[in-house]
């Protein structure tokens, strides 16, 4: 057994670096796939978590953004901008840190959780929240990196999709093959794209004998891609997937036909039932978006598009602790009692 070296260096001869490429890491990746036993007593399917909240900065982004800033620390840059509904920007700005550059985040207003403005506060970014949703913010950062100095960072960088595709690699290699069904949460839609181009690199170099059928799921009131129609005004609560008009569009679609899957629409109620009934039934704390595959899941099945017996695995995109506001919503306040153990215990029903 040795360290996990961080997504880059385990996937080296997979990923666009050579030996004199300035590897910038918080060694991201190597996350567990938790087997889900509530899920998959609900299903009848072989149901599998993978966690990606426990990357670096609490979310997937982290597997993109080393690759991101890596090329753009070899290119020379100085500062890199993004467009966020806040993961991205927790780890563009995480990650400008350790590369020793400066990171402008461009966050709609008012729509972002807690703790990702936290982060990217902590980290030093320079933060705009703009009077805009993330479509707007995203138009914003790419006319800023056309016009001034600025890499730009949001996975419209070729480099997002080639960092984030090593979660199919590691899913492969601790499974020993593809699943049946790789179910996730679509906001901007690049995270669907990289999967499955991981999943297509590792099939075609014989390394799966076979490739997963790919379920996305998207918050019904930010449903672009199942309407086929871009959303001016996209609502949900899980502000992390608020995206009316997806960057990687056509490669989510060409996800979803190569692999004969779909992609639907979940309801707030739906996304909101799965979240706590992870954090509940599993142990798994994550955010309301990445509950959103598993609400997508037991959709799917109740539907009849996914068989009972299949071999699925769901990606929890991020950290639960992200967005602390949803947990309480949900729970009783707790009792007050004072240091005498008669008391505890009769608060805590103990006899
Ligand atoms: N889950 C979480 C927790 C996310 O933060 C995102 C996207 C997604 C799912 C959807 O992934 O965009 O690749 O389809 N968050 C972006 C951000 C938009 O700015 O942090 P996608």
């Amino acid at each position: 057994a040795r360290a996990w070296r961080g997504v880059v260096e385990e996937y080296r001869d997979r990923l666009p670096v050579t030996d004199k490429t300035p590897v910038v890491t918080l060694l991201e990746g190597g996350t567990p796939l938790v087997p889900a036993n509530r899920v998959s007593q609900l299903t009848g399917c072989e149901v599998f978590l993978k966690v990606e909240g426990l990357n670096p900065t609490g979310s997937f982004k982290d597997r993109g953004m080393t690759m991101a800033i890596t090329k753009a620390a070899e290119d020379g840059a100085k500062a890199v901008i993004c467009a966020s509904t806040g993961n991205t920007s927790a780890s563009a700005a995480a990650y400008a840190v350790r590369a020793g550059m400066t990171c402008a985040v461009l966050v709609p207003q008012g729509k972002i959780a807690m703790g990702k403005l936290a982060q990217a506060l902590v980290h030093g970014a320079k933060l705009l929240q703009v009077d805009g949703n993330f479509d707007d913010c995203l138009e914003l950062a790419r006319k800023l990196s056309v016009d001034y100095p600025v890499a730009l960072v949001n996975s419209v960088n070729p480099y997002r999709l080639q960092g984030q595709k090593t979660a199919s690699f590691e899913i492969v290699d601790a499974l020993g093959d593809a699943p049946d069904i790789h179910c996730l949460p679509v906001g901007n839609a690049g995270n669907i794209s990289a999967y499955w181009m991981g999943y297509k690199e590792y099939s075609d170099d014989g390394l799966a004998t076979r490739r997963p059928r790919m379920f996305g799921f998207q918050a019904s009131g930010s449903a672009p891609i199942v309407n086929g129609a871009p959303v001016q005004q996209p609502r949900t609560i899980a502000t992390a997937i608020r995206i009316g008009n997806p960057a990687s569009w056509t490669f989510a679609e060409n996800a979803r036909d190569e692999s004969g899957g779909r992609i639907d629409a979940v309801t707030d109620r739906q996304i909101l039932a799965a979240y706590r009934m992870l954090a509940a039934e599993e142990g798994v704390f994550v955010e309301l978006a990445s509950a959103a595959s598993v609400a997508g899941l037991l959709q799917s099945v109740g539907a009849g598009h996914i068989e009972r017996g299949s071999r699925v695995v769901c990606t929890v995109t991020g950290n639960g602790l992200k967005d602390p506001d949803w947990a309480l919503a949900g729970a009783s306040s707790a009792t007050t009692v004072p240091v005498d153990a008669g008391a505890a215990a009769s608060a805590l029903g103990l006899g």
